[in-house]
């Protein structure tokens, strides 16, 4: 293998990429993004690292979850407190129902590259590029708004940044005191049909506060009551953006990505010979891989030679995303497999790529049951094959949007178009997360 270089994916094929008009442009805009302060120090990518590494070793859970595309459109405070809330929420929940430390990472800060199954996108007889996210072009159909735009790199730092700046507020300034986390529900549970469930889990974290106030232990004296930790993921794809993030870390020498905590490959750019492969094979950050149905057993080892070479636990986390009609076929010889030849990967469940539909109404959609089945369907190939289920990725928002069918308020394929606003892939709401999250608690329980 060749040194590795921040610019050496560059000799190798990449799939996924917009063609800039302007080259001149483009460099321009690394060279600048490349001055820039980092979005994340790489200390903090390696607490994420550690504690991906107690996942790993079956004494976690992660929790990923966040919009599928962010988008400068709807770049304000209440959707970020809203998605952050709703995280927090669920990482409750599982952390207490299910006894289980939960890592909270999420897809935000950064989430503005996309692949796309097709690089045109034709409507009414016009065709144009299609919209890959907003750190490339803009998702209106006109041929200005397609155009890929350099300009859109620094444009995504500064609105991670100060995505970035909120959520360390959020976390550290008070909005995640339990106390006051405690607070919060009831108005966000008004008409949920899990209301009974959650009050019971807050009732009892209240009397636990309570008893620890008593003695003497309060959000005052114990950070750990008043402050929370997230970390921030994305899809490294654009990885012009990304080598124009990449730092040395001064404690280690080490090159980390410093656009988030955690970046992953997507299930379109994983090809062994390619660039993403290589670019992430020389930064020091936790990394994840989406891995689909058709991922081959000696495919994955070779993956994981190049990406894990030390077999250090917690440095990469397989996020598979089956469908859950082929879970049953594929998951069970991959979990075998890393088993059999002693690999140290964390294993967590994307159960919203593989069950993506088109619903009658025209929605790109996914339905409930064929989450929750893909989930169930995880937890359980775990069980059978002595390997540990250790986290789920998912596609959500704090907001109460209508783009995934089912769950207990059973929203139907007519009722898509009530409040459909995502620009790429449906996310399930605030209710069907926290619906979700009761379902998960009771599997970690079991186990
Ligand atoms: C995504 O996570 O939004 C995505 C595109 O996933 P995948 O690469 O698994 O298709
Ligand atoms: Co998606």
């Amino acid at each position: 293998m060749n040194p590795w270089q921040p610019d050496s994916w560059r000799s190798k094929p990449i799939l996924q990429q917009p063609a800039y008009d302007n080259q001149a442009e483009l460099k321009s805009v690394e060279a600048t993004l490349s001055t820039y302060p980092p979005l994340v120090f790489a200390a903090e990518a390696r607490e994420l690292r550690r504690q991906l590494g107690q996942v790993c070793d079956g004494k976690g859970f992660l929790l990923q979850g966040g919009d599928c595309a962010e988008s400068f459109s709807e770049f304000n405070a209440p959707k970020i407190r809203d998605t952050f809330k709703v995280l927090l929420q669920m990482a409750i929940v599982m952390t207490f129902a299910g006894r289980c430390p939960v890592t909270k990472v999420a897809r935000m800060a950064g989430q503005y590259a996309k692949p796309r199954s097709s690089d045109h996108e034709t409507i009414n007889g016009v065709t144009l590029p299609s919209y890959r996210g907003d750190i490339i072009n803009s998702f209106e159909f006109t041929e200005a708004a397609r155009r890929p735009d350099p300009q859109r790199l620094v444009e995504a730092y500064h609105r991670s940044s100060a995505t970035l700046n909120l959520l360390r507020a959020f976390a550290q300034g008070g909005l995640a005191d339990l106390h006051e986390v405690n607070r919060w529900n009831m108005t966000f549970l008004e008409n949920n049909p899990q209301k009974d469930k959650y009050q019971d889990i807050s009732r009892r974290i209240q009397d636990t506060l309570e008893f620890m106030d008593v003695i003497g232990i309060n959000s005052a004296n114990t950070p750990v009551l008043h402050e929370t930790s997230l970390f921030t993921s994305h899809e490294a794809l654009l990885l012009n953006y990304e080598e124009a993030l990449t730092r040395v870390d001064t404690l280690t020498g080490k090159p980390y990505d410093c656009s988030a905590h955690m970046v992953w490959i997507g299930e379109r750019t994983r090809q062994l010979d390619h660039a993403h492969i290589e670019f992430f094979r020389g930064i020091h950050n936790p990394i994840g891989v989406k891995v689909g149905p058709t991922m081959d057993e000696d495919e994955l080892i070779k993956l994981i030679d190049v990406l894990n070479p030390n077999n250090d636990p917690g440095r990469l986390t397989f996020i598979t995303r089956m469908g859950a009609d082929k879970l049953e076929a594929n998951l069970p010889r991959l979990l075998r497999r890393v088993k059999a030849e002693g690999r140290n990967v964390v294993w967590s469940s994307d159960p919203m790529h593989g069950n993506t539909i088109k619903a009658s109404s025209g929605y790109k959609t996914r339905n409930f049951d064929a989450i929750l089945s893909e989930i169930k369907q995880f937890f359980q190939a775990h069980e059978a094959e002595g390997t540990y289920a250790g986290g789920i990725h998912l596609e959500m928002t704090g907001q109460h949007v209508t783009e995934c069918t089912g769950g207990a308020y059973e929203i139907s394929d007519d009722d898509l178009a009530k409040a459909y606003k995502t620009q790429c892939d449906p996310r399930l709401n605030a209710d069907q997360v926290l619906e979700m999250a009761f379902l998960i608690s009771d599997h970690l329980r079991s186990i």
